[in-house]
């Protein structure tokens, strides 16, 4: 479970910290993802959980006479946002709840996410927020991760981290609290939207490359990821076993200087009216 307030403070500032990493781990999504977005009109565009702002300065770049305001709850990563966007003056950011943020005179008719929608406590009320500010035809596109099944890179971590991988409540806020389709099916169609539809989206997650890549995916996974905290928190002989078991599986995974996994998302779309 990742929550509001771990991203409000210890995990956003680690994303903060590592977003040149965390942004080349998405690369095959984020392509993928706007190119899909290239059929979609839009010109006030809102990026929900903006992060460190990579899509919202990909739109404003592939859409010069757009409006475009990424909301984030993590102070670190509006900081980092706002230091990216120096140049581009039709991207702003914004500290602030997506399930209750709103500006005056802002109705976006496009919104946008990449992987910031699965941390709401209430995902019927906040996007039934985000319906209610959203411009009368606009349109709702975002991704999250599927099954952790599908995502054998969580499972790896987890074994390394001496669990099982699995969750209690499968529907807490999280990174896989999206990956049942029904589910987001219900949540959006609970919260006004329509047209809802879900397509598979098939990505190379890149842990680590350059010279040394495995050392390279061992530094990405002591900053992003459910090992992070636990390395962080292990001491002395308990951390280097950890240590190991991580760089000998990133080994096992490493290949023609990338250690990459196999990963699975859902490309979600829907509109209001
Ligand atoms: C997995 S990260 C993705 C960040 C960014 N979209 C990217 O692709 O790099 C999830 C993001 O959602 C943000 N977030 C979580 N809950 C939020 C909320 N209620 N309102 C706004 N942002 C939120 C986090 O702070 C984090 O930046």
């Amino acid at each position: 479970m990742t929550d509001k307030s771990e991203w409000q403070s210890r995990v956003g500032k680690s994303w903060a910290e590592a977003w040149q990493l965390t942004d080349r781990s998405f690369s095959g999504l984020t392509s993928q993802f706007l190119d899909m977005l290239t059929g979609m009109p839009g010109h006030t565009i809102l990026d929900i959980g903006c992060g460190a702002g990579e899509l919202s300065l990909a739109m404003a770049r592939r859409r010069p006479e757009a409006t475009v305001v990424g909301v984030d709850v993590s102070p670190d990563l509006i900081e980092a946002a706002n230091a990216r966007s120096a140049s581009h003056p039709s991207v702003e950011f914004e500290l602030g709840d997506a399930a209750v943020w709103s500006r005056p005179n802002f109705a976006p008719n496009l919104l946008v996410s990449r992987h910031g929608v699965m941390f709401f406590d209430d995902p019927v009320g906040a996007f039934t927020h985000l319906h209610t500010i959203a411009a009368p035809t606009a349109r709702l596109a975002f991704t999250c991760f599927r099954w952790p099944h599908e995502n054998a890179w969580i499972g790896g971590l987890a074994a390394i981290k001496g669990e099982g991988g699995s969750r209690s409540d499968p529907h807490a806020p999280g990174p896989f609290a999206f990956a049942d389709p029904a589910r987001v099916s219900g949540i959006l169609t609970a919260a006004g939207w329509s047209g809802v539809r879900i397509e598979p989206l098939d990505f190379a997650y890149v842990a680590g490359t350059g010279e040394d890549p495995v050392a390279d995916a061992c530094t990405f996974f002591h900053l992003i990821g459910p090992l992070a905290p636990v390395l962080r928190s292990h001491e002395g002989e308990q951390r280097r076993e950890a240590e190991q078991r991580l760089e000998a599986w990133l080994r096992n995974n490493s290949d023609d200087g990338l250690v990459a996994f196999q990963a699975a998302a859902w490309q979600v779309t829907a509109r209001k009216g």
